[in-house]
């Protein structure tokens, strides 16, 4: 037998950590990593906080998990700050992200549905999205490398170019539910979307009767220094998917809907066993106790404003292999002019930092929220040695 027993579906480096304090994580070795990836943009407190530890701690030796057949004290409190917090009224709890995109999709499709409209099932979404490994998640982009060999996929999607607002609003037909998108697209190379484009999405779904389903699993809870990236373009969508951030390292998940647009989900069209269990809710309370703190959301967009900045004045001491930054408050991302996935390799194996390739050839940097100054000058000090000695490959 040559498959290994963990199903060898990603292609693992040789970092293995063990532990993690604050930034940094500690290998099986005993290598230190500055950690500015944070598991794709989920460790948003660093690693080993002690209010989410605590918090965790302390509901494992109270009570795990409960059937959602019982009444949840829980769930209705981590439900009730959220709705407190953003425009939504009503709240899902899932496990990951992809289950979040897949309450998203439900819900808008059974919007239509109960307004007696069930012919309304198309989500118009955008090219390099990435919105989970679900079969539903996986149909919503039009992305092959996801989607080779598992089709049939599901029907009800319509692929536009991202930002792209006319080409967009040219797929609108009788069959169009709404919009599925990212207001930053994160695997597809921290790609902004334009004020225009955001801001016209939403108002054509006003004009015909459509629902605007954000997908803010990676660029929302603080990582762009407000509490939801769309607060950035000053609108509201009706529904939103939410993951990584929300539990720091604990596998939560969430859809958030207004009372509108979530009226087609009532008793028995949904649910989960684990989604929102008392575990999974302590570590959702602690992660908000933190982050709605008074200055935590302001400090995130002054340490992306220094990142940024470092990098920027980086960038004309190795043009040869860095070309621009991109993205918003600790959402960034240092596009290369070469193939970003080797340089990635290289800071990490020669420099013991941690970053994530995407596409477009950039490089993301996800850094805990709660990094100050020292990381940041760690940071560029690791990425400026690196550039000074990494050669690309010729045919990158
Ligand atoms: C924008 C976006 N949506 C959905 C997902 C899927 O989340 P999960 O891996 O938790 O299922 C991701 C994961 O990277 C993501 O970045």
């Amino acid at each position: 037998m040559t498959i290994t027993p963990l199903m060898p579906v990603y292609p693992r480096c040789g970092v293995r950590p063990v532990r993690g304090e604050g930034a940094y994580l500690f290998g099986e070795d005993g290598q230190q990593y500055l950690d500015f990836a944070s598991g794709i943009a989920v460790n948003a407190l660093g690693h080993a906080h002690p209010r989410l530890t605590k918090a965790i701690a302390d509901q494992a030796a109270t009570l795990m998990h409960v059937s959602n057949l019982y009444g949840s004290p829980q769930g209705e409190h981590l439900a009730q700050r959220l709705v407190d917090n953003t425009f939504a009224d009503t709240v899902f709890f899932t496990n990951s992200g992809a289950e979040a995109v897949e309450c998203a999709i439900k819900t808008a499709r059974r919007y239509h549905f109960a307004n007696g409209n069930p012919q309304r099932h198309t989500l118009i979404t955008f090219d390099t999205a990435f919105h989970g490994r679900t079969l539903g998640a996986i149909s919503a982009t039009n992305q092959a490398k996801m989607r080779d060999g598992f089709e049939p996929l599901l029907p009800g999607f319509a692929y536009a170019k991202f930002n792209d607002l006319e080409g967009a609003l040219a797929l609108i037909d009788d069959n169009t539910a709404g919009f599925l998108v990212e207001p930053i697209q994160g695997e597809g190379g921290i790609r902004q979307a334009s004020h225009e484009f955001l801001t016209g999405l939403r108002k054509a779904c006003d004009e015909h009767g459509l629902l605007l389903v954000l997908d803010e699993v990676q660029c929302g809870y603080g990582r762009t220094g407000k509490f939801f990236a769309h607060e950035l373009y000053g609108i509201t969508p009706d529904i939103m998917a939410v993951a990584k951030g929300i539990g720091g390292g604990f596998p939560l998940g969430a859809c958030l809907a207004t009372e509108e647009a979530a009226k087609g989900m009532v008793a028995g069209t949904h649910g989960s066993t684990y989604g929102g269990n008392p575990l999974a809710m302590a570590a959702g309370e602690a992660i908000l106790d933190v982050m709605l703190e008074d200055g935590f959301l302001e400090n995130v967009t002054a340490m992306g404003d220094r990142l940024r900045q470092g990098l920027e004045q980086m960038i004309p001491n190795h043009d040869h292999l860095f070309d621009s930054v991109r993205g918003t408050g600790l959402m960034l991302g240092l596009k290369l002019k070469s193939d970003s996935r080797a340089f990635v390799a290289f800071a990490r194996d020669n420099h013991n930092l941690l970053l994530v390739s995407a596409g477009e050839n950039v490089v993301r940097i996800l850094p805990p929220l709660v990094i100050d100054e020292s990381h940041i000058a760690e940071c560029i000090d690791k990425l400026s040695t690196a550039a000074r000695v990494y050669v690309p490959a010729a045919d990158d």
